[in-house]
């Protein structure tokens, strides 16, 4: 079942949403050449919490820590650990969220850190341009699958590999809800989106083969073929003509 928000439930996703979007921009500012996962993942810790919040993936599912961070051929689901150190030439995936007042967040950046290969500066900017074509095609009607479609034409016009075994969702008092939000599609297939809906578009891009496999810790994907993979995620709400980027 689709939840259509309330106006006072999407003042608390926008609150929540606003946690998320400024603890992405402090953890863009703090990571560094050197600094651990598990350091990161504690400094987001904290500062959700600073601001009120919950960090919503911690224990989600059995899920260890409050961010997952995934490096280079790791797709997402990376966990922050203390003997994992940032290096140069890495493109960084930082995905997180936080529960406010009972209301979901959830976002992902990809970062370059220091002098990055122009092939993976280039997946990172075209994961997200995938988002943000997929943003421009959504409003009141528009069908998941102009979604999907919208975000593996133009990942593949550049022999990029889009993730399909795992998919955005919708969000709301729960971290998943209904519908999936695939990042492959058919135009003009699949429910129609609704205003006032709140979903989750986050494309997944690998610079090689779009097949994943998952790490012996049961939750880290990684590529099949160990190329790199970006990833970029922001909590929307559906609206008469277009959408609202809750995670901004
Ligand atoms: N952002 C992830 C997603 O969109 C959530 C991570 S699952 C968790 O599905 F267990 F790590 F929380
Ligand atoms: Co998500």
């Amino acid at each position: 079942m689709i939840n259509i928000k309330t106006p006072e439930q999407l003042e608390y996703m926008r609150a929540a949403g606003k946690v998320v979007a400024d603890t992405l921009k402090l953890l863009e500012d703090k990571i560094c050449v050197g600094i651990s996962t598990y350091q990161l993942d504690k400094i987001a810790h904290d500062f959700i919490v600073k601001c009120g919040a919950r960090p919503n993936f911690l224990h989600y599912r059995g899920y260890p820590s409050s961010v997952c961070i995934s490096i280079d051929e790791e797709v997402v689901h990376g966990i922050p650990d203390k003997h994992r150190f940032i290096e140069e030439g890495q493109i960084v995936s930082v995905d997180l969220g936080a529960v406010m007042h009972g209301y979901n967040g959830d976002a992902a950046r990809t970062f370059c850190i220091g002098q990055v290969s122009q092939q993976k500066r280039t997946l990172v900017e075209v994961t997200e341009q995938c988002f943000f074509k997929a943003l421009s095609v959504v409003k009141n009607g528009v069908r998941l699958g102009d979604i999907g479609w919208a975000v593996s034409q133009h990942a593949q016009s550049f022999g990029f590999g889009v993730v399909t075994e795992l998919v955005g969702h919708g969000i709301g008092s729960t971290l998943h809800e209904d519908p999936n939000v695939p990042n492959y599609g058919i135009k003009g297939r699949g429910i129609r989106l609704a205003t006032n809906m709140t979903i989750c578009i986050e494309p997944m891009i690998n610079m090689g083969t779009s097949e994943v496999v998952f790490s012996p810790n049961g939750w880290t994907a990684i590529t099949k073929d160990h190329m790199p993979s970006a990833h970029y995620e922001n909590t929307i709400v559906i609206t008469d003509n277009g959408a609202e980027i809750l995670t901004k």
